[in-house]
Order: structure tokens, then sequence, then C-alpha cells
């Protein structure tokens, strides 16, 4: 076999494979069809591999990938595109937003199977790679060098293939030429995988001796060169083994809204891909999360409507009654509806090179729905060489990490090991739009659903829970034309930017209008803080963190807000700049008409000003830019 045979079958890039495979799976309804991944490198004999599972299915789809494209036009799309992309693979988002994932998707088939195979090339980001590679795969190939054995790569690629949940595992031991096709060492690999699998779940793999090289036990077993092998070949236990949807088919009845299907006003149907079970006209079924039941009048596809649908299938269906449902919403079964949580732990594969930023607003992606969620500082790390777990504080590129996340309304999923679609999503930058990270649900937490809103009685707790935030007082105070409005717009702008809910009192703002009855003198000065601190507290119990910019002179009436709010919500952020600099600065021009007597009672000048004794952070303005003094403050909030 030439190299060039080894490197050309059908060769498709990421960009057309969201398309193709929809084509693919409308054509075949998913029917005696296996998406598999290859884990190894170039050492380990993986192109030759793959190059000869297609030379030998002989059978590959090659000018018929264009005639399926053009099959697969829609019922009723006018105007609406179904987002192929979404439908088919959770972590298709990502070809749209710039990161380039080294994934090269091959289609081949024989007698009995249509297969996909994605191949996941290189040692670099190997993580990213396999994660993106394996998203959809039911099934991954395992290959081993058999004259080197089990490697870190060969467990790691095991523990990440197991994680994805991949539940077939083929552990392919080649290069058995270069070992004289010996039994002892096939069995001794063998042994040592099996003993490693367990530690990491995996109950069961198929262990086949093979030469990509020269083609034993490929597509037929025994090879002459291995009389005692006593199992199928290769493309054998690919034909043959039991795919995973059987497993989704059994399950409860689950479909994503994609997009409402509105052509005219006779019809109404809710379109998307059946992520879950089987449905039939008559059946119940209720829209998650509101919980509203209907009954399906039917069930509409490009060919005619349909007695039955099953996992896999893209359909559009009608109900009959006018229910409330739209795009992100879950038509599920409904005796036995998904749950709806905005918090849950998860575990987190890193795909980005801008590391993890605990408690920054990320968008969120699971099946149709999109969220803004906030991740907490990991719980752990896992070390994939040694699947030890590590404390952590971020994660970045290609680590993988528990964390729980929190998002700003309930979403509708299941857990990772009941459905693959339900249970995974990305996170995307809201910033760069590019995709960071991928996600799998393990559990809801319990707290999130013990949240029950009483109308009448709705507390600070609940306010502040509901922004997914403590609430606090920044109170900065200063001298005028100290920098107080610009550090705590800047710093208002960065909370902003991590989802937080905020809200800045300024004092030139604020004496427009509510204060502008007061002046400078120590009494009105005294009202002036009074008022703010009622108004900062009233903010505090709608769950807001207030920023406030007075200059706010004295101590006491700053230590009566401190004291008006619970323990541990003022803090004091004296913005210190000497009255020398401020007075040249001088902004505004006032504290020259102070100097010349044209302007009483000012600060610094005609009046006091109480420094802070302790203030909980202090910003020297001479020893840092007004960036970096947010920045400061940000690190001593959410350290
Ligand atoms: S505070 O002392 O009562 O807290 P506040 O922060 O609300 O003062 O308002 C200060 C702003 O009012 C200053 O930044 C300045 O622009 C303006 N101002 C006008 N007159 C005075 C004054 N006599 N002393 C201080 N600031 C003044």
């Amino acid at each position: 076999m030439s190299d060039k045979q080894i490197n050309d079958p059908v060769y498709k890039t990421d960009a057309l494979i969201a398309e193709d495979i929809d084509a693919y799976l409308d054509m075949h309804q998913n029917k005696g069809m296996l998406r598999f991944i290859t884990c190894g490198s170039v050492d380990d004999g993986k192109s030759t591999l793959i190059g000869r599972l297609l030379y030998d299915s002989k059978m590959i789809f090659e000018d018929q990938l264009a005639a399926l494209e053009a099959d697969s036009k829609r019922v009723g799309t006018q105007g609406q595109e179904i987002d192929f992309a979404l439908l088919v693979d959770g972590l298709a988002a990502e070809r749209e937003q710039g990161i380039t994932i080294d994934v090269a998707y091959r289609f081949f088939s024989t007698e009995k199977r249509k297969f996909i195979v994605a191949d996941t090339p290189g040692h670099e980001q190997y993580t990213r790679n396999m994660v993106t590679g394996a998203s959809t795969a039911d099934l991954a190939v395992i290959l081993i060098d058999g004259r080197k054995g089990i490697l870190p790569q060969t467990k790691r690629h095991s523990y990440l293939a197991h994680l994805i949940g991949i539940r077939h595992i083929v552990l392919a031991v080649n290069k058995m030429d270069l070992v004289g096709y010996d039994r002892d060492i096939f069995d001794n690999i063998v042994r040592d995988y099996r003993e490693f699998a367990s530690e990491i779940g995996i109950t069961d793999f198929t262990a086949i001796p093979i030469s990509g090289f020269k083609g034993d036990n490929i597509t037929v077993a025994p090879s002459d060169n291995t009389p005692w092998y006593e199992g199928p070949s290769l493309i054998d236990h690919l034909e043959t083994v039991e795919i995973a949807n059987v497993a989704a088919q059994a399950r409860s009845f689950r479909m994503p809204v994609q997009w409402v299907n509105r052509p005219n006003l006779d019809f109404r149907g809710f379109s998307g891909l059946i992520s879950d079970g089987e449905i039939a006209p008559g059946q119940q079924v209720r829209v998650v999360p509101s919980g509203k039941t209907s009954t399906v009048k039917s069930i509409v596809t490009m060919n005619g409507d349909l007695d039955r649908a099953v996992t896999g299938q893209s359909v559009t269906i009608r109900l009959e009654d006018e229910v409330d449902c739209s795009r992100g919403d879950v038509l599920a079964a409904a005796d036995d509806p998904p749950e709806s949580a905005d918090q849950f732990e998860s575990t987190l594969v890193w795909m980005s090179d801008e590391k993890l930023i605990p408690g920054r607003g990320y968008w969120l992606k699971l099946a149709s729905q999109t969220v803004t969620a906030t991740i907490a500082e990991p719980k752990y790390e896992v070390d994939v060489n040694t699947l030890d777990h590590l404390a952590a504080k971020t994660l970045d590129l290609n680590s993988i990490g528990v964390a729980e996340v929190t998002t700003d309304r309930p979403i509708v999923f299941e857990p990772y090991s009941d459905s693959r679609q339900l249970g995974s999503f990305i996170l995307v930058d809201k910033i760069t739009n590019a995709t960071v990270a991928a996600g799998m649900i393990h559990f809801s937490l319990r707290r999130a659903q013990n949240v029950h809103w009483q109308p009448t009685s709705i507390t600070r707790e609940n306010h502040s829970a509901m922004k997914n935030q403590k609430p606090a007082v920044l109170w900065f105070t200063g001298l005028s034309g100290s920098g107080k409005s610009t550090i705590a717009n800047l710093v208002e702008m960065r909370l902003a930017r991590m989802n937080r809910h905020t809200f800045l009192l300024d004092g030139d703002n604020v004496r427009h209008g509510l204060n502008k009855d007061l002046g400078f003198t120590e009494a009105d000065r005294i009202e002036n803080i009074r008022r703010v601190g009622e108004v900062a507290k009233l903010m505090t119990d709608a769950g807001l963190i207030v920023i406030t910019a007075f200059i706010s002179p004295f101590r006491a009436e700053r230590e009566m807000v401190r004291n008006m709010l619970p323990e541990g919500e003022f803090i004091e952020v004296h913005i210190d700049t000497p009255l020398s600099v401020a007075e040249e600065r001088d902004v505004k021009g006032l504290y020259k008409k102070a100097r010349r007597g044209d302007l009483k009672n000012f600060t610094g000048i005609d009046s006091p000003y109480e420094e802070p004794e302790k203030p909980e952070i202090r910003i020297d303005t001479t020893a840092m830019t007004p960036e970096e003094a947010a920045d400061f403050i940000i690190g001593k909030l959410i350290p």
C-alpha cells in the first residue's frame, strides 16, 4: 500500500463534517452506523491502520456525499435555517468560533455497516483534539505498539475515552509482525491493560493482535500468523459490536427543541434531534422547564409523517394543544421529564489558551439552550497521566478538573452518565466567542433545588441567591480629585465583566438628584453620607454589589454606614492621594477656587479629611495607575 493510498481516502475537514453527518444520518436513519475514534500516535501505526481499514473495506463514499447533501433540505425551513452543527455535535459550535481543532473525519463502509472515524492526529493538545473527536463516538480503538506495551499515553487516552462516555474499547495491539506474533507478548499486554482499566472503571474491552502494515487480523481472523488468537478480526468486531444508541433508545423520550417551525398560520411544529428514547403520535409529552403537557398529534419529516421516531432522528413534532414552547426547551416523556437546575457539579475539559477565570460569566451551551454561567474555583484537577487529584485554582489548556457551575437561570439537563446529549455542554468566552471548555454534568447541587420562592416574602438572601452573588458595599473614600470616581468606574466595569450585578453611586451624580438640597457644611455632609448609606443598604438588600465614591471625610459617618450592614459587607477603600498631588491635578479647578477663597468648606483646604485608620483596602495612587488600582481591588475581593 502506498503512502498516497494511506492518506488519500475521503478526507473531510471539520467545516464540512456537520452537514455530511447530518445527511448521512438522515439517509440511513442511524441504522448500521458506527462512529469511532482512533487513539494513538503516528509511532503506534495509526495512519497505517486507518489507511488499511479504508483500503480493505474498498467501499468508500466519495462522490456520494455531495448527493446526500442535496437530499438534506428540510421541510418548511422558510427563512429559518436549522442549526445543523448543533443538531449533530455539541462541540460543533467552536467551528464558527475560530478554534481550529485538529480532527479529521473519514467515512467508509462495509457490507454491514457505515463508519465515521474521527482521527485526532498529533501529540500536541491531545486532550482538546481527542475530546472533540470523541464527543459523539461510540467506540475507541486504543492502539498499542506491541514492542512497547502500555504507555502513559495509553492510560491517558483510555481515561479520556471513558470520561467522554465511550463504552466500547478496542485494545488494538499493533505491530505484532515486529514481535514475531508472540502470544506471550500479547497476553502480557492484555493483562497489564486489564489491571489498569478496572482502576478507571472500564469493565469491558476487546483486545485484538494486529498488524496494520501486514494486514493481520484486520479483515479475517485468525491470520495465519496468529493461529492462537480466537477472537474476531478488527473489521468483524467493528461491524458487529452493539452500538450505543440501543441504550439511548431504551430511555425516556427527550428532544431539545432546536426551533419552532411555523411556515404559516395552520402549521406549528417543534423541530429538533431526538436525543433519547422514542415517540409516537398519541403519546403525552411535557415541555420542560415550564411543565406544560400535551399530546403528540403528528411527527413530520421530509419523507412524510411517521408512526414512530427514534433516537438520532431529526423530526418536527406537532402537538394537539397550543402550548408555549421555544428554542432551548426540551420536549420529554410526560411521566419522566428531565431535571432543571441552576447549579451542578461538572467535569470540565479546558480547551483554550486563556485559563479559566472563576467567577467570570461564560456562555454555556447545552443542547439548544444558551445561558450565562459562572464556574467556581475547581474542586480539583485530574492529572491525566497518574489520574491523581490535584489542588487547583484554575484550569488551563488541556487540563481536566471538577468544579461547580452556576447558571443565571435553570437549565434542563441530565447527568452525562445518563445522556450524552443533555449531559454535556460547552463554555464560550463572551468577549472572544471562542469555545473554552467542554463540560460533563455529574449531578445538580441540592441547594439549587431548595430555593423556593415566596412571592410575598423575597428576602435579601433570595435576591442575592438570584443574582448568584454576595452583596457588598465598596466604600471609596478620599480627597476631591484623588481618583475615586475613575477607579470606582474601572472596578465596576471589571465586576460587570465577571457577570456581577453592580451599581455605582457617585458623589457628584447623587448631588444632582437625591441630595441636591445639600451643601458642604459639616451637617450637610453628614446627612449626605447618611442618605447614601441608606440607599447603599437598600441596594445590598436587593442583592447588588454597590460601589460608592464620596469624599466622606468623617470617620464617624463611615463607621455608621459600616454598622448598618451585616458583618463583612462594608469594604472601605481608601483612595490615598496626598493633598499636594490632588491639588496639582485639580481636574475640576476647584482647589484653585478654594485657595482663592471663592469656595468655602473645601475638603483639605478649610474643611478636614479624616483618614481611615484601618481601611480594608488602601490604594496609593502615586504608586499605581487607575487600572492597576482596579485590578488590585478586584484581586482583594476575589482572591
Ligand atoms: S462629601 O464630603 O459630602 O462626601 P461628596 O463626595 O458628596 O462630598 O462631593 C464631593 C464633590 O463635590 C467633589 O468631588 C467636588 O467636585 C464637589 N464639591 C463642591 N464643593 C465642595 C466642597 N466645598 N468640598 C468638597 N467637594 C466639593
